[in-house]
């Protein structure tokens, strides 16, 4: 094993130390003075491990405790100043109890200092310069004092008031060293939300308006989304600081990644593991784990804990419902950075959070630049709860304002000069901000005035000194964020990577940032466009490589990021791209984007596994990209016409096919070219069925004992597939059954979990519409709904449905009512308004034909107001059977012609239905012979298929011509076919409405009674 390393870290150190012990040691008995001491040394751990710090170790009276270890916070300072005075807090609370039981009382000296120490893996021990320091400025600290050193006072100044004292002259330290006097620590005030610079200049309407809306959030219990929008460097993240720190709330915060493409859920992965922080997240986020599987299972797939089916609806649904519940106790506020970099999936996401949380107080706050009106036109419109707010520049008074606060008292700045950045900055506060941190670093007066910002933040750079540059260009390879460890390896000949940082930081180029990855120091350039300068100056050879170093780091470190592949995937991608441009790619270039590939193509199917395709596209087309011309991967690109289908884009599905089949068939791969042809075909016939089934179905035959002679799973899962939807097509459920359940075997077999999944779909249609007995039927859509803890209501549907026709009504009802809320939770309105076709099928094999009535009305109208007309058909023609049995021809007439109208020739279903409804409407108008023809029109229709309950429905219909136009032979014979074919299949429930039925025939009654 090897020896544990030695690190170095920055962090913050703090001592203090028992003033007036001796004397106090003096005037007690040994035995009370050791009780006064522990109680004041238990006091001391509780108040630092409260605040999220260690305690090394106790030295005589004193306490030594490190912040930062073993975890860098962005806050750590912070910390151990609240920590510090959090302690002499308490102290006053001791001192009452010792005062009262021993005459006497304790003070407490106490010196915070931030800086770096070396720490071992597994010794607590640190050691180093800071700690020294800290120990001086206690010494130095009068009793009852809080003296913090230079770099502390730093990183907390926006926190706290605290007056300098005069330059220090330590023991040991040949510089003196401007210490503070810490006064207190103002409220409640958001870590993030520190800000370094001027105060605020302006703003104040803009600070109104989101202080509106979080009052108004807070006082109505409901959700408000809002929405900054201004371009890079105007204030936004500050504005939101501003707001964030004069709140009381708990906020949480996601940032999406400028290389973001396909990489989807990053801030709200972020989101979701501060609420659920083991130690600093969401009571009630926590409880809703345990206690929803639902949640719990879609959380897990998004956090990449486990790998499963899901969709983008559920994640969203299970996000809200995490966010809700965390703010049970006090009002949530979801930051979302640069949402301009946002993926579709998100905004959805997020415009979900907005429509549909109930009765809890969120604010989602989003700031972006205004481009995200081109990726999102209707971004936030049409919503009463949304407000969204252009950040304009400053006003040039509020610019000279600024100005003034930033150059320091007494420097001269020359008065042109000052013009000039007045000028050019065009009130941009970062552009002001940098260009007088470049006047105050470059300390001459007649700097010229760079154009742009891009031209400023280079030259500001150009100013560093060499090893800060490396570190900090190093950095900007991973991104806005970066961790330490990896720019150790980048720049492997800095000796002291975190002695730079700490430079950087002290020059506010970079932050203590939040770390994403365990056990790691983090770092935030303080702008993106500081870190876009830092990469820009990086000569593209250093860039490969950097990519390339950082890459396989993250292969080795990163194990536990959601998104390693989406994100080892980009910078080997990078690399490669970098390489590309430089000159030919040689061996080394070619393993390059091999690698690069194989996580692209790995994230683009755990995309398509949680349904979304539009980031599966374009992973898999990147992965694609990077494979040599002539190599084709299959199984790649049977993925990517699936994901492209899936998204809409069918003919981009369809000509990629052709491309493909066209590129084997050259090769001479005729499986290849098979399969392409398949995955193609099926998008074919989607769009256009009546010229694509014959097609599908020839092409299935053809393609079987090729692909089966061959086994390739994938191919066979594909191939399966098309075979199921040809049997399907023909009403053959039979047969569609046993094809989508080989294909489901041969998806598990690739693992392509996600075609499995859309297969089990399919063959529970099939077995649900089937002759399969109901009895059995009901045993198999109960297991494959336990395959999974995800939502699937088709499933579940489907179980109802079997339910009821199993007489099971009581179990029916509820299941149905309660799928239906929580498709309705999940924004699924479409699909609710088709699945109102079960309930009007329960409510007829029930015979409440009233309640049929009104849910088929309410599925047409719904259908109707979202302008879907393909469901349309079935229902319209729902509705004119139970028009029809209220006795209510005239209405049922008219549904079932336009439900007739609406749908196809081959639309089976709607065509046994609607002729069945005409027919009987025929006779009772005395028409008998043209109900008759509809009457078999309809029963031959139904032969064709194998489902029992189609083939007993229209025979049930002939059998009532039959019997109103006089023939009661047939009809009884009819009647006893229908019941056959129900009985066969185990429906009970149909067998007892078709004796219902004829029961009211032959009694004379009317329809409406049956
Ligand atoms: N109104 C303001 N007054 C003072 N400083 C400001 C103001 N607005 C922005 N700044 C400073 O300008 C810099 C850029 O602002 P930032 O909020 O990061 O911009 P954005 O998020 O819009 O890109 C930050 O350092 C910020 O503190
Ligand atoms: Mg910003």
């Amino acid at each position: 094993m090897p020896a544990p390393r030695q690190k170095r870290k920055t962090v913050t150190v703090l001592f203090c130390d028992v003033t007036g012990s001796t004397a106090l040691g003096e005037r007690l008995d040994p035995e009370s003075f050791r009780q006064v001491m522990r109680r004041y040394f238990e006091a001391a751990r509780a108040v630092i491990e409260q605040h999220g710090g260690t305690v090394e170790k106790f030295i005589g009276d004193a306490v030594m405790a490190v912040f930062g270890v073993p975890v860098l916070h962005e806050d750590d300072a912070l910390r151990a100043v609240r920590a510090a005075a959090g302690l002499r807090e308490q102290i006053a609370v001791l001192n009452r109890g010792l005062e009262a039981d021993f005459g006497a009382s304790v003070s407490v000296r106490t010196g915070v200092n931030t800086g770096q120490v070396v720490t071992g893996t597994d010794e607590r021990l640190a050691t180093g310069d800071a700690v020294n320091l800290a120990a001086r400025l206690e010494q130095a600290a009068a009793p009852g004092e809080i003296v913090i050193g230079p770099q502390t006072w730093r990183l907390v100044r926006d926190a706290v008031e605290a007056e300098p004292l005069g330059p220090l002259q330590l023991k040991g330290k040949s510089a003196p060293v401007t210490a503070y006097r810490l006064l207190r620590v103002r409220g409640d005030v958001d870590p993030r939300a520190r800000v370094g610079g001027a105060p605020l200049v302006g703003r104040g309407s803009q600070l109104r308006m989101l202080a509106d809306a979080f009052a108004n959030v807070v006082a109505e219990r409901s959700c408000g989304l809002f929405t900054v929008l201004g371009m890079a460097g105007v204030g936004k993240s500050r504005l939101a600081a501003e707001f964030l720190r004069g709140i009381d709330a708990r906020v949480v915060t996601g940032t999406c990644l400028s290389y973001g493409q396909g990489i989807t859920y990053w801030p709200v992965v972020s989101i979701v593991r501060q609420l659920l922080d083991t130690d600093h997240g969401c009571v009630g986020a926590a409880q809703l784990m345990a206690g929803d599987a639902k949640v719990a299972a879609a959380v897990n797939v998004l956090v990449g804990e486990q790998a499963a089916v899901t969709s983008p609806t559920e994640i969203a649904w299970a996000v809200r419902k995490l966010v809700e519940s965390s703010a049970g106790l006090m009002p949530v506020v979801a930051v979302v950075d640069d949402l301009h970099w946002g993926e579709p999936a998100l905004f959805d996401l997020i415009e979900h959070i907005a429509d549909f949380s109930r009765d809890a107080p969120i604010l989602i706050l989003c700031m972006a630049r205004p481009e995200l009106l081109d990726s999102r036109p209707g971004w936030g419109g049409g919503k009463l709860n949304a407000t969204s707010l252009l950040l304009e520049p400053l006003q040039p008074a509020e610019t000279t304002t600024l100005i003034n606060e930033l150059v320091p008292a007494g420097s001269d700045l020359n008065p042109q000069l000052r013009e000039r950045v007045q000028i050019t900055a065009g009130g941009n506060p970062l552009f002001v901000e940098e260009m007088l941190a470049l006047l105050a670093e470059s300390g001459s007066g007649d700097l010229a005035v760079p154009a742009t910002i891009a031209a400023l933040l280079a030259a500001r750079l150009d100013q560093l000194a060499p090893a800060e540059r490396t570190v900090l260009e190093c950095g900007s390879v991973e991104g806005q964020s970066f961790h330490q460890g990896p720019v150790q390896v980048m720049a492997p000949d800095e000796p002291d990577v975190p002695r730079r940082l700490m430079a950087l930081i002290h020059k506010d180029l970079v932050r203590p940032d939040r770390a994403v990855l365990p056990g790691e120091d983090a770092f935030r350039f303080r702008h993106l466009l500081i870190r876009d300068a830092a990469y820009q100056a990086l000569a593209k050879t250093d860039r490969a490589q950097l990519h390339e170093t950082f890459a396989r780091w993250l292969e080795e470190h990163g194990t536990e990021l959601a998104e390693l592949d989406e994100i080892t995937g980009y910078h080997l991608e990078q690399a490669f791209g970098y390489r590309r441009e430089l000159g030919p790619a040689d061996e080394q270039a070619r393993q390059l984007a091999a690698d690069a590939a194989a996580h692209l193509d790995k994230a683009g199917r755990r995309a398509m596994n949680r349904g979304d395709t539009g980031a599966a596209v374009n992973l898999l087309e990147r992965a694609e990209a990077l494979l040599p011309a002539p190599q084709l991967n299959l199984r790649l690109q049977q993925s990517l016409i699936r994901g492209l289908g899936e998204s809409g884009r069918f003919d981009d599905a369809i000509s990629r096919a052709a491309r493909i089949a066209d590129a084997c068939a050259a090769a001479g791969d005729r499986v290849g070219e098979l399969r392409a042809r398949l995955a193609g075909a099926i998008w074919q016939v989607s769009i256009d069925p009546n010229r694509w089934s014959a097609r599908l179905r020839a092409l299935v035959q053809e393609a079987r004992p090729a692909i089966e002679q061959d086994g390739d799973a994938a191919a066979s899962a594909v191939l399966e597939h098309a075979a199921g939807e040809v049997d399907f097509m023909r009403g053959q459920n039979g047969a569609a059954l046993a094809a989508y359940t080989r294909a489901m075997r041969h998806a598990r077999q690739a693992d392509q979990l996600w075609f499995e999944a859309s297969s089990r779909g399919w063959a529970a249609t099939a077995m649900a519409m089937g002759p399969t007995p109901r009895a059995e039927a009901l045993r198999w859509l109960e297991d494959a709904d336990a395959q999974s803890t995800v939502f699937q209501p088709h499933l579940v549907l489907m179980r109802a449905r079997t339910l009821a026709e199993l007489g099971r009504f009581d179990q029916a009802r509820p299941l149905l009512t309660e799928t239906l809320a929580q498709m309705n939770e999940r924004g699924m309105r479409l699909q609710v308004a088709t699945w109102m076709q079960l309930a009007w099928e329960i409510e007829m094999l029930v015979g409440d034909h009233a309640a049929a009535e009104r849910a088929a009305r309410q599925g047409c109208e719904q259908l109707e107001r979202l302008g879907e007309h393909s469901f349309l058909s079935t229902q319209a023609c729902e509705l004119a059977e139970a028009l029809y049995a209220l006795g209510r021809y005239g209405e049922a007439e008219q549904w079932a012609l336009r439900g007739l109208e609406l749908g196809g020739r081959d639309d089976l279903l709607t065509q046994v239905l609607g002729l069945g409804v005409r027919s009987r409407i025929l006779a009772r108008k005395g028409q008998a012979s043209a109900a008759l023809a509809l009457a078999e029109e309809a029963d031959s229709l139904a032969t064709t298929s194998d489902s029992p309950w189609l083939q007993g429905d229209a025979a049930l219909d002939l059998a009532e011509v039959l019997h109103l136009t006089g023939d009661r032979m047939r009809a009884a014979e009819m009647t006893q076919r229908a019941i056959d074919c129900y009985q066969r299949n185990g429906a009970t429930a149909r067998v007892a409405r078709a004796q219902r039925l004829t029961a009211a025939w032959t009694s004379g009654s009317s329809p409406a009674s049956g």
